[in-house]
């Protein structure tokens, strides 16, 4: 029997690119194939994303313009999955009438049920959250893959509320995945040529695992991993500021296999702020947390996630931000307008007062501030040599490859006889604001 193609796109962080792939891997245990053309496809899944306003405005778009490829092809089934679908289920039903499956990120096993009520023209929707399901034993699909590095989702769900998000409502109770599982998937990986494994979570570090007597925390499940082989790299997002521990950077610095990059999102530099955030740590905390991280791992690149034109926010508050991110000297960071999300505590205590403009101004000022950091991280970077995995060839130049170095900066070089998954020594020769130009030395590495 043929089987039915599906095409699937995927918004937001890495933790729904993660969820595309347990879905494929379901669908593919079904009789359904994938295809990379989404005209050839008689279903068509959007994974999507609530984060922001803008987020969910680019997917109504997308919405319309698969609605007038189903005018043409009638037959052409269209599912809305992940956050969006969780927190808009009733309004996805009711205008958009293209839409004719929809699921919430906890019920994908069920997708092949949801399918066949959709092809009998019934309206499918199944947005229950669970407080168990983490889909430990499915194999995702890495379909988009470069072959070299892959992501292993170890959590899911949120239960910070932090003020201004809507994770915990669009994902639920947090809840970690058996260890034995993660183990076999990132063993997996390695034999089939994978070099580098980024262990997901919205907290990592709250990761907890009890079996009879013992524990398994987010130090120890890492140990366990970069354990498996040095040649298995790992890095792990995201650390909440409040959760990460020394034991944690003791593990990180005695394992050569832990990237050296955290990235851990201040949010805003001012305390006051941090607690209408209920971000639950204070500017003084976090910068203590940033002393210790360069204590036990001096090379340690840090990154960050910024929020500008929170609820109340003033001029001085700003300032606050502006300074924390030359004082911490990030490598990188992710920047965005405080867009408010109906249902958080913000939206129900807060008003979002900050008129749009300044809200734009201050971020501009943020964004041009970070590009100058990068710039200077990067020039610090000159004439040093890094151990770089060469992920593939460069966009730029079919000779050169591109790769990662431990700190997460992209490096580009010469590709000479190295290939995608090659260990190189590479001395930095040059630079832009995003993107580190070298050379292979000769060594063993
Ligand atoms: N769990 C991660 C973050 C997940 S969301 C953490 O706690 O760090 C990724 C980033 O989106 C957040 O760090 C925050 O900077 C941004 N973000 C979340 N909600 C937002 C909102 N309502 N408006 C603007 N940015 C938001
Ligand atoms: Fe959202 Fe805070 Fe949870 Fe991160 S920790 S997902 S910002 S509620
Ligand atoms: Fe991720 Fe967006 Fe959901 S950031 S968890 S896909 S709201």
């Amino acid at each position: 029997m043929e089987k039915k193609k599906f095409y699937i796109e995927t918004y937001g962080c890495q933790m729904n690119f993660s969820d595309s792939e347990i879905v494929v891997s379901v669908l593919k245990d079904n009789d359904f194939e994938i295809t990379k053309d989404p005209k050839e496809a008689e279903l068509i899944f959007i994974n999507t994303c609530s984060i922001r306003d803008n987020a969910e405005q680019r997917v109504w778009k997308r919405l319309r313009e698969l609605k007038s490829l189903k005018k043409k092809k009638p037959e052409l089934r269209i599912g809305v999955i992940g956050c969006m679908a969780e927190r808009l289920k009733q309004q996805l039903m009711e205008e958009e009438k293209a839409v004719d499956l929809i699921a919430g990120p906890d019920v994908y096993r069920h997708l092949p049920d949801l399918i066949s009520m959709a092809e009998a023209g019934q309206k499918a929707a199944n947005v229950l959250l669970s407080e168990e399901e983490t889909y430990a034993e499915i194999s995702p699909v890495r379909y988009a893959s470069n072959q070299v590095t892959a992501f292993i989702s170890i959590m899911r769900g949120c239960e910070n509320f932090c003020a201004y998000c809507v994770v915990p409502f669009t994902r639920g109770k947090e809840r970690s995945r058996n260890p034995e599982t993660i183990l076999k998937e990132a063993t997996k990986l390695l034999e089939e040529g994978y070099r580098e494994v980024t262990l997901l979570g919205q907290n990592v570090n709250s990761y907890h695992w009890e079996k009879g007597n013992g524990i398994t925390g987010f130090p120890q499940l890492l140990e366990k991993i970069a354990s498996i082989n040095p040649l298995l790299r790992v890095r792990f997002a995201t650390s909440h500021p409040k959760d990460i521990s020394d034991q944690l950077l003791q593990v990180i610095s005695k394992h050569e296999n832990i990237c050296n990059a955290i990235h851990l999102p201040v949010q805003s530099g001012s305390s006051r702020i941090l607690k209408l955030m209920n971000r639950k740590y204070t500017r003084e905390w976090y910068m203590d947390r940033i002393r210790t991280i360069k204590k036990y791992i001096p090379d340690c690149a840090i990154s960050t996630d910024i929020i500008s034109g929170f609820c109340t926010e003033t001029e001085v508050d700003h300032k606050d931000t502006l300074s924390m991110m030359k004082w911490a000297e990030y490598d990188y960071a992710f920047m965005f307008k405080y867009s408010e999300r109906p249902d958080t505590l913000a939206a129900k205590n807060l008003k979002d007062d900050v008129p749009e403009k300044v809200k734009s101004e201050r971020l501009q000022e943020i964004i041009e501030l970070q590009q100058q950091l990068s710039f200077e991280s990067n020039k610090r970077d000159i004439d040093k040599v890094f151990k770089v995995l060469a992920e593939s060839t460069s966009r730029r130049s079919k000779n050169h490859l591109s790769g990662r170095n431990s700190q997460n900066k992209v490096v580009v070089f010469p590709k000479l006889a190295y290939k995608p998954g090659d260990y190189v020594k590479v001395r930095i020769t040059d630079c832009t604001p995003a993107t580190l130009i070298g050379k292979a030395v000769d060594s063993d590495i």
